[in-house]
């Protein structure tokens, strides 16, 4: 009966890094997977997740179920950390938060739910975006289509095709809207044009649910946070509107395998919240019963203690500052490698996309067939898209990538 089975072909991010893994070759550099890499190119345990860890492990006794919707400490940190301690809608209790397998299974949990109160929806997701957005909101059975965003002419954002696909759409169409540090393309909204599109999600009703899985690798902390708690502040016809938000701590903790995230749903009010919060931990027990212990009861000791969130928060900032520091290093080397082969005005997008983009991300608009040629000739690994994670950069291989990438960017111009 299996023989109907096909092979899986695999993930385009995640079966690289395995491909990665299994590269005998030496000085191998991994731009691929969004994972932040030290400078010593190893995944960082964050010294506040170390404290929290080793305080646990004293004080570790027996494991009960969680509650479905995950443990209240945690859900409470969430809320905090996500939209602010002093927000109305954190203060009025209108956020219905569960407790997640990441980011991705926050996605999932808010695409089931939505799909049985709106089945008729359509979801609409950047173009690009996440490769793995599109098949979690299929296969939570909604036809997803995409909106106008990067534009490939100037390496920034095509605004005004955004908004006029979101100006036309059905109300109560789904739109996945990313908070900051896009992935893959880096390039963000400025607030005028959040200030617009919320508008139209307002006018429109619309279903805003915004991914955030890379708050403190933009702007810090609060300021990637600022689209989402705006959002959380607009009405819609005199009433708070409902949006979705995705956070994850894989990236933020370098907790990756811990599976950390949550889903919060902003309502109209408290009563709202609890039945919401009720239906999600009905989903979750529909799906897989209940979230993990350990990774979020850490998460939760960092957030929930002045000192150790102090600690985390220095140390997220110093990973920010790094990333940023790598970009402009990227930049410079490749920059000086151009012009040894003149051919830096040729290059110009790349360049500049280098130092506007920010987060995690470039989109360097290298074809499939020159990330194919980086990897291949210089064990150089891109996204095929051209996406490459700056966080993978360091200074024992920044140097070697801009000779490469300025390598394969003259082979094709020549
Ligand atoms: C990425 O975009 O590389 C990360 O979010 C990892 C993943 O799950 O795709």
């Amino acid at each position: 009966m299996l023989e109907i089975v096909e092979p899986y072909e695999g993930d385009p991010i995640l079966s690289l890094n395995d491909a990665f893994n299994r590269d005998p070759r030496e000085g191998r550099v991994n731009l691929s997977v969004g994972v932040y890499f030290d400078d010593a190119g190893r995944i960082p345990v964050m010294e506040a997740v170390r404290h929290a860890e080793t305080t646990r492990l004293g004080t570790i006794g027996p494991r009960p179920y969680q509650p479905l919707e995950g443990a209240l400490n945690y859900r409470a940190a969430v809320q905090v950390l996500v939209f602010g301690a002093a927000h109305e809608a954190v203060e009025s209790r209108r956020i219905a938060t569960a407790q997640t397998l990441g980011g991705s299974g926050a996605l999932r949990l808010g695409a089931d739910f939505l799909h049985r109160y709106f089945p008729k929806s359509g979801v609409w997701i950047s173009n690009p975006s996440w490769e793995n957005h599109r098949a979690i909101f299929e296969a939570a059975g909604f036809p997803v289509q995409t909106y106008p965003y990067f534009d490939a002419a100037t390496g920034g954002l095509d605004f005004d095709g955004m908004m006029g696909t979101l100006c036309e759409l059905a109300p109560e169409s789904i739109v996945v809207l990313h908070a900051c540090c896009h992935n893959p393309t880096g390039v963000d909204l400025t607030r005028e044009q959040w200030a617009k599109v919320f508008a139209v999600v307002a006018e429109r009703r619309l279903i805003p649910f915004i991914d955030m899985a890379y708050q403190g690798f933009g702007a810090g902390l609060d300021d990637d946070a600022w689209a989402v708690r705006t959002l959380a502040d607009t009405r819609q016809g005199g009433r708070p509107m409902p949006m979705f938000v995705a956070n994850s701590f894989s990236k933020n903790f370098s907790l990756y395998g811990e599976r950390c995230g949550a889903l919060s749903v902003v309502c109209a009010d408290e009563d709202q919240a609890q039945r919401v919060t009720g239906q999600l931990a009905s989903t979750v027990r529909r799906i897989y019963s209940g979230p993990p212990t350990h990774g979020g009861q850490v998460i939760a000791s960092v957030l929930n203690s002045n000192e150790l969130r102090a600690e985390w928060q220095a140390e997220l900032d110093a990973m920010r500052g790094r990333i940023k520091r790598m970009r402009s290093e990227l930049h410079d080397g490749l920059q000086k490698e151009l012009h040894k082969r003149g051919a830096e005005d040729r290059a110009a997008n790349l360049l500049s996309s280098l130092i506007e983009q920010r987060g995690m991300f470039s989109y360097t608009g290298l074809s499939a067939q020159q990330v194919d040629t980086l990897r291949d000739e210089y064990a150089v690994y891109l996204v095929r898209s051209g996406r490459l994670c700056v966080a993978g950069l360091n200074d024992g291989n920044v140097g070697r990538v801009a000779v490469a990438m300025a390598n394969v960017v003259t082979a094709q111009l020549s």
